[in-house]
């Protein structure tokens, strides 16, 4: 399992992700092709930001992810929230997740699917996808491209600091796998600074084989573009967001 244990704490404060724009493009595709009130699965949920924006526009959700530290944030942040009962949080690792039944839309932001580094975990993954899918549900997920791992990622290290914490996060990329190596420094009520190391591992996959990917497990794409905008992908995208239909049972 990937590193998001201390990181898990400030993963909300370093995060810089415009969830707004992620929640509004999938709202819009919910709205479009499954309903009000549908049942949606997030797989690789993190601290629940997208869950619970989707919880608060009258879906049914639930949120599985492999990091309890990042499940007990997500835990938090709902508890504050009226509607609560319509959310379950599972702690599962990807690819082989349970579900108690199928789901209308599944849907897996931010990058975690390129956290699968064997070809075949997503293999698996896109199987248990179909399997949790009623007919004609939706699938929304988003890959990083090869020019973020390649012109971005490669060689960077990104400083972040706040309120007595410290974020040194830095990437190297090998043409297939990106490792991420991120040292936080946390600031104690004795002054004194705690040092956690954590080491994360993404692979790249091309659209070529996801999109060949989906259609092995029976999906139909219906979209991929830059980032949950409305742009086409470019040779500037960072990350690509894909829109499929699953065709169980057509
Ligand atoms: C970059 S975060 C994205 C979180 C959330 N989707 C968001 O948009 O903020 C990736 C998440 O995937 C989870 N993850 C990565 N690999 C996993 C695995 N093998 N099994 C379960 N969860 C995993 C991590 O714990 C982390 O919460």
């Amino acid at each position: 399992m990937n590193g998001f244990h201390a990181l898990a704490h400030y993963y909300d404060r370093f995060v810089g992700a415009d969830y707004g724009r992620i929640v509004g493009f999938i709202h819009e595709n919910l709205q479009k092709y499954c309903g009000e009130g549908s049942l949606i699965c997030d797989v690789g949920c993190g601290s629940g930001t997208v869950a619970l924006k989707l919880l608060k526009k009258g879906y049914d959700l639930i949120g599985i992810d492999g990091s309890p530290e990042m499940l007990n944030e997500a835990i938090q942040k709902k508890d504050c929230l009226p509607q609560s009962d319509r959310i379950l949080f599972l702690c599962q690792e990807l690819p082989d997740f349970e579900l108690f039944g199928t789901v209308d839309a599944i849907i897996s932001t931010l990058d975690t699917l390129n956290y699968l580094t064997d070809e075949q975990q997503l293999h698996r993954l896109f199987y248990w996808f179909y399997n949790y899918l009623n007919p004609n549900g939706i699938l929304i997920f988003d890959l990083n491209t090869l020019h973020k791992y390649r012109d971005v990622l490669d060689n960077n290290c990104d400083i972040f600091e706040e309120d007595g914490v410290f974020l040194n996060w830095r990437s190297q990329f090998d043409g297939m796998i990106c490792s991420h190596s991120l040292t936080i420094f946390e600031k104690m009520p004795n002054g004194f600074y705690q040092r956690n190391d954590e080491e994360q591992f993404q692979r790249y996959y091309s659209m070529e084989e996801i999109t060949a990917m989906l259609e092995r497990y029976h999906f139909e794409l219906l979209d991929i573009c830059d980032c949950y905008s409305k742009s086409r992908p470019n040779d500037q995208s960072e990350r690509l967001t894909f829109v499929a239909r699953c065709k169980k049972g057509v």
